[in-house]
């Protein structure tokens, strides 16, 4: 099977690649290759190169960034799947597409599923939701996988910036009133295969299971990379939790964002592992 993989730069797509089955063959492309903001380039490249799926994994992921660079964000995030979508129904091939928790409100207290009201606040999270939306237009055969809170080795993340502050500091603070659920990237990455596999189409929601805070996470990240030897064990870090108006951003943050994994552990018989184990994992791989 032969698959275009687009953003093949970033961080989930680092993983895609590590977790690609012998029997795929990967067109890694990112925006120097095929920018996906151009429907012709896209059309082009694609009847060219005759694909038998399309792999979205490119995106403008800066988050308070967008709310400045609109217009960037809207065709990276909206076009650029409308773009892929539309080449993929024209060509009869399926389009995967990976989306986000923030396509929802997030100010319930009870996991979001697949088919909830999508209320999204702040730019990026409106291009995500927009884009959704286009891949529905789009007439084709589709699967889009919203996930959570990503973290991976390539780029920068949440428990390599604890871990650099806690090496610098004795003091971290972190935010307590947010709550949602980490995913290591490298098992959305093999959920992702998972379902490409099973044929799956649709919406379903992926993210290591169990949730937590900020400061929950930031403690389990500091205890295991201790344990690791990833910090001086006898280092004495304070970590301090704090409500998110301390760190007042550009963008809103939903407060709470867990997604369910009901439909996603009954279609593949595979309940995700805890966030703490996605965690443990990556940063043993670290060491
Ligand atoms: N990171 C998170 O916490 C999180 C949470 C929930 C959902 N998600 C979703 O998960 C997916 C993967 O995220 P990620 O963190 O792996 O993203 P990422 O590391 O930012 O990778 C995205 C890649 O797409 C490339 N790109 C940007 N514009 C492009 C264009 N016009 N044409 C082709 N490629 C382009 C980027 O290049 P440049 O770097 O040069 O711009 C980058 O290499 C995204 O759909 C994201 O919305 C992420």
């Amino acid at each position: 099977m032969k698959i275009l993989l687009t953003g093949a730069n970033g961080m989930l797509a680092a993983d895609v690649k590590i977790t690609k089955p012998e029997t795929v063959s990967l067109i890694e492309t990112d925006v120097d290759e095929l920018d996906i903001t151009n429907a012709n380039a896209v059309d082009n490249f694609c009847r060219h190169e005759k694909p038998d799926l399309i792999l979205n994994c490119a995106a403008y992921t800066a988050v308070d960034k967008a709310e400045e660079d609109k217009e960037t964000a809207y065709a990276v995030n909206t076009t650029g799947p409308k773009n892929l979508a539309q080449t993929a129904a024209k060509l009869n091939i399926p389009f995967v597409h990976v989306s986000t928790d923030y396509v929802f409100f997030g100010d319930g207290n009870a996991p979001m599923k697949e088919n909830d009201k999508c209320d999204p606040k702040g730019v990026y999270a409106k291009t995500k939701r927009a884009g959704e939306l286009e891949i529905e237009d789009a007439g084709g055969k589709w699967l889009i996988v919203r996930t959570s809170w990503l973290y991976g080795s390539r780029g920068n993340n949440f428990p390599d910036t604890m871990i650099r502050l806690a090496s610098e500091r004795d003091v971290l603070t972190v935010v307590n009133d947010q709550k949602g659920s980490p995913t290591f990237s490298r098992d959305l990455a093999e959920a992702l295969w998972k379902l490409i596999e099973l044929q799956k189409t649709g919406y379903f929601h992926f993210s290591n299971s169990g949730e937590c805070t900020w400061f929950d996470f930031a403690v389990e990240t500091i205890s295991i990379a201790k344990e690791f030897e990833l910090l001086p064990k006898e280092k004495n870090i304070d970590i301090q939790p704090v409500t998110s108006d301390k760190f007042p951003r550009p963008a809103p943050r939903p407060a709470y964002s867990v997604m369910s994994l009901e439909k996603y552990t009954q279609t593949t018989g595979e309940t995700p592992r805890s966030w703490q184990d996605g965690l443990r994992n990556y940063l043993k791989l670290k060491k």
